[in-house]
């Protein structure tokens, strides 16, 4: 018995000594001093013995049972501290890596064209004393539909395939539903912008996308007349196109403008000789406008007698890729940075 406590001891200490995991200590120490470990059951086996024998036995047993434990212990402490060591050197930083050096090996990012476009047209219209109004994307019909003149069941909503949500809000279908809201927070005379992004269930192709970008345009004073729409709107042009740009107006029908126009500019491809463009035409539709409809001055609690306006819807994917004579509105949402690469 005397041998056997021996051989225990060594093989367990060697055990201990070859670990290389905490779980593996684990496994040793349950094997040998566990409910039914080695040790254990002789320990458990000492009452069985002769008197004489068993309290030296007993003696040498509980010194192996202390000298195990402590070499695992100690092997712990070992292994854990190694643990921390391994990660130290596999996840480290280097705080004093030149950042110059480091930043060459990526691409600093920049604005979208769209938003660009954007944020000049803001620039141009503060300076004409617009301010800048937002919305949500998530429209309720009202703000969309109602309060532009176009009740439900009324024909020119499906001018607009719309994205319903389940509880009776939509996707709102253009940015004319800022100006509403910017009746609500205006006493007349006021003027505003309101850029977004706007929806539409479109089949998708290289000139419509479901997901484009406008800019809802209003001004309502005391006799505003068509000659404020044309002055706002070459001004507007010859800032972003940098030149004077050659404009005429067609009637278009839109519920909440009354009279309502398309704005088309001279082709500035083919300086309006006519090409693909303008689809040989030398003109290209750019953008709705007309004067504000007195049912939606008295939405917006305006009385139609005393103030009117005129509004605007401008397309900025068209306006962008007319700029930069862009073939495919799809580029915009692609995330290609070979395409986004070049502005
Ligand atoms: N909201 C219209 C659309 O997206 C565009 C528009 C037309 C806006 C005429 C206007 C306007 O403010 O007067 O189709």
């Amino acid at each position: 018995m005397k041998e056997k406590l021996e051989t225990i001891l060594n093989k367990t200490i060697n055990e201990i000594k070859n670990s290389e995991s905490i779980e593996e200590l684990e496994s040793i120490r349950i094997n040998v001093l566990g409910r039914k470990g080695e040790l254990t059951l002789i320990l458990r086996s000492l009452g069985q013995m002769p008197a004489e024998e068993r309290s030296a036995l007993g003696k040498r047993s509980n010194e192996i049972k202390t000298e195990i434990e402590s070499a695992i212990e100690e092997k712990k402490d070992k292994l854990s501290s190694s643990k921390i060591d391994h990660i130290l050197k596999s996840d480290w930083i280097d705080v004093t890596l030149n950042r110059a050096d480091f930043a060459k090996s990526f691409k600093p990012g920049h604005i979208h064209p769209i938003y660009t476009m954007q944020y000049e047209i803001e620039d141009i219209f503060s300076s004409m004393g617009f301010q800048i109004l937002d919305g949500p994307e998530v429209e309720t019909e009202y703000y969309n539909f109602e309060a532009l003149n176009i009740p439900g069941h009324h024909p020119a909503r499906d001018m607009q395939d719309t994205f319903w949500t389940e509880d009776y809000n939509l996707l709102r279908t253009h940015t004319s539903a800022i100006q509403v809201r910017g009746m609500e927070k205006n006493k007349p005379p006021f003027r505003v912008i309101g850029p977004g992004r706007v929806f539409r269930n479109e089949a998708v192709d290289a000139g419509h996308s479901n997901t484009f970008y406008q800019i809802e345009g209003m001004m309502v004073d005391r006799d505003i007349s068509v000659a404020h729409l044309i002055f706002f709107m070459k001004s507007l042009l010859k800032e972003i196109f940098k030149r004077e740009v050659k404009i005429r107006l067609r009637p278009g029908y839109f519920p909440f403008v009354e009279p309502g126009f398309e704005l088309d500019i001279n082709c500035l491809i083919c300086e309006g000789r006519g090409c693909s463009v303008c689809k040989q035409s030398g003109w290209v539709e750019l953008l709705p406008c007309g004067l504000v409809h007195p049912n939606v001055l008295r939405y917006g609690n305006i009385d139609p007698e005393e103030w009117n306006g005129f509004a605007f819807g401008l397309g900025l994917d068209r306006l962008v890729m007319m700029k930069y004579t862009i073939n495919d509105i799809r580029h915009f949402h692609d995330g290609d940075i070979r395409f986004l690469d070049q502005f």
